[in-house]
């Protein structure tokens, strides 16, 4: 009998997080370099994010411990949806007629739909904690800003969101999810900023960009005198940590499977569901345990930061208010096309993904948006899981990996991170379906 799920008990949700930190600096012996002030170009202090951030999450940017604790009241709410299942993909091998086995861990299974709940959920219970009142942030495809939503809704903290106008336009009901949790929604560039005011004047027909939307988010808490923080659903250290339960999680139910993989596979946005599935598996690399694990993250050729990029100091955002980071990027003020997989359209790749990187221990490929909601929608019919655009780009990698098998006939393990569903995202596939996207 073949099992199709591999489903873990509520007690074995981890405990703690696991911080990549703590290993690179035993086995490799060097660090990610530290973000930099903007003013002044030296080590941003944690007075320096202080202003944007609780001091329990600038701790955790830049802890060497090996293990974070889950917050307890986080924990509880875990349990509304972890462990989430992993899954054998037996009818997408059947499919390809590939020797290789196909795991997918898959967080599409809550309120928002994706992997962010994950870190929503930690940063709103320390800005609570803090005495924060309001939360402010960006939103790309309206993942990241519907589970702010949920999770401030839950700290009883209000929430402000900048949306990125082609996301807002095209994904009409992720604003309605946002409503429905009490947040307010603005299609970014907006006039609400002066910011948002600036880039309509000089670009009225701006489709937006995750850049400028931070931007706008930033302003809002500069403005409201101290009341309010920043919160970021990617890139950051602490958000990269907190997504780490995903991977710890898969690496027991891989465990139960009897299985190892040979290749590990997560889209690219800002980093944060790719570093949520690699760190923990990266560990055994870096002790030399299983060095030849492979890595892979996948980007869009329309934002190919980490394939086209430049490994150097950038901003986070348009208008240049955040601090520096050492970064791949494609520049600040990058405008990437429209394309549906809002979530991947960030000049910038996450500082401990790009260190990763930079020092050879992942891959990197870019793929069209045609060739990926093609394997979008072979997915979802032997699969029964419509994929977000986003996480159909780790899929086509899955594919193109389960294709090489095929061709050599050597079996190879593949787990890739099913990141979120795409029940909000059928503009894209109708407009593929009808062939306006090539
Ligand atoms: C479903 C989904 N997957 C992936 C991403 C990309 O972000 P990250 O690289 O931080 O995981 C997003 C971002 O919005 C998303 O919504």
């Amino acid at each position: 009998m073949n099992n199709y799920k591999i489903n873990l008990p509520e007690k074995d949700i981890p405990k703690n997080y696991l911080n990549i930190m703590y290993y690179l600096q035993k086995y490799l012996g060097k660090l990610p370099d530290p973000p930099l002030h903007p003013g002044t170009k030296q080590p941003a202090g944690p007075e320096d994010l202080a202003p944007i951030f609780p001091m329990e999450l600038i701790k955790q940017e830049v802890s060497l411990d090996e293990f974070i604790p889950v917050p307890d009241e986080v924990y509880e709410l875990y349990k509304q949806y972890r462990p989430s299942p992993l899954y054998r993909a037996y009818n997408l091998e059947k499919f390809l007629g590939t020797p290789a086995k196909i795991y997918y861990k898959y967080e599409g299974g809550n309120a928002t739909g994706s992997h962010k709940l994950n870190t929503a959920l930690t940063q709103a219970y320390y800005n609570k904690q803090a005495g924060v009142k309001k939360i402010y942030t960006e939103t790309g495809a309206g993942q990241w800003g519907s589970a702010l939503a949920i999770a401030c809704n839950h700290f009883g903290l209000e929430c402000e969101v900048f949306m990125v106008k082609t996301s807002y336009e095209s994904k009409p009901y992720r604003k309605v999810i946002m409503n429905m949790f009490g947040a307010k929604v603005h299609a970014s560039p907006s006039a609400e900023t002066d910011f948002g005011r600036k880039v309509l004047t000089e670009h009225p027909d701006s489709s937006g960009s995750l850049g400028i939307a931070i931007s706008e988010a930033l302003e809002g808490v500069i403005k409201s005198g101290g009341t309010a923080k920043y919160a970021l659903g990617s890139v950051l250290n602490h958000v990269l940590l907190h997504q780490t339960i995903i991977g710890l999680e898969a690496k027991k139910q891989l465990e139960i499977a009897g299985d190892y993989p040979d290749i590990i596979i997560g889209c690219c946005g800002g980093g944060s569901n790719f570093a949520g599935i690699a760190f923990p598996f990266l560990v055994d690399k870096l002790s030399g345990q299983k060095k030849d694990l492979e890595f892979i993250g996948v980007e869009p050729t329309s934002c190919p930061s980490l394939t086209k990029g430049e490994y150097k100091y950038d901003f986070g955002d348009t208008a240049q208010m955040t601090p520096l980071l050492k970064m791949y990027t494609l520049g600040a003020d990058f405008m990437p096309s429209p394309i549906h997989a809002g979530g991947l359209r960030y000049h910038g790749m996450a500082p401990l993904v790009s260190f990763i990187y930079h020092e050879g221990l992942m891959k990197a490929v870019a793929y069209e948006q045609t060739e990926v909601f093609k394997v979008g929608v072979d997915f979802a019919r032997v699969e029964g899981i419509i994929p977000a655009p986003e996480s159909a780009h780790a899929i086509k990698a899955v594919v193109v990996e389960a294709l090489k098998c095929k061709e050599s006939g050597k079996s190879k393990t593949i787990l890739f991170n099913l990141s979120g569903h795409g029940f909000l995202d059928l503009k894209g596939y109708e407009d593929y379906l009808s062939g306006k996207i090539n």
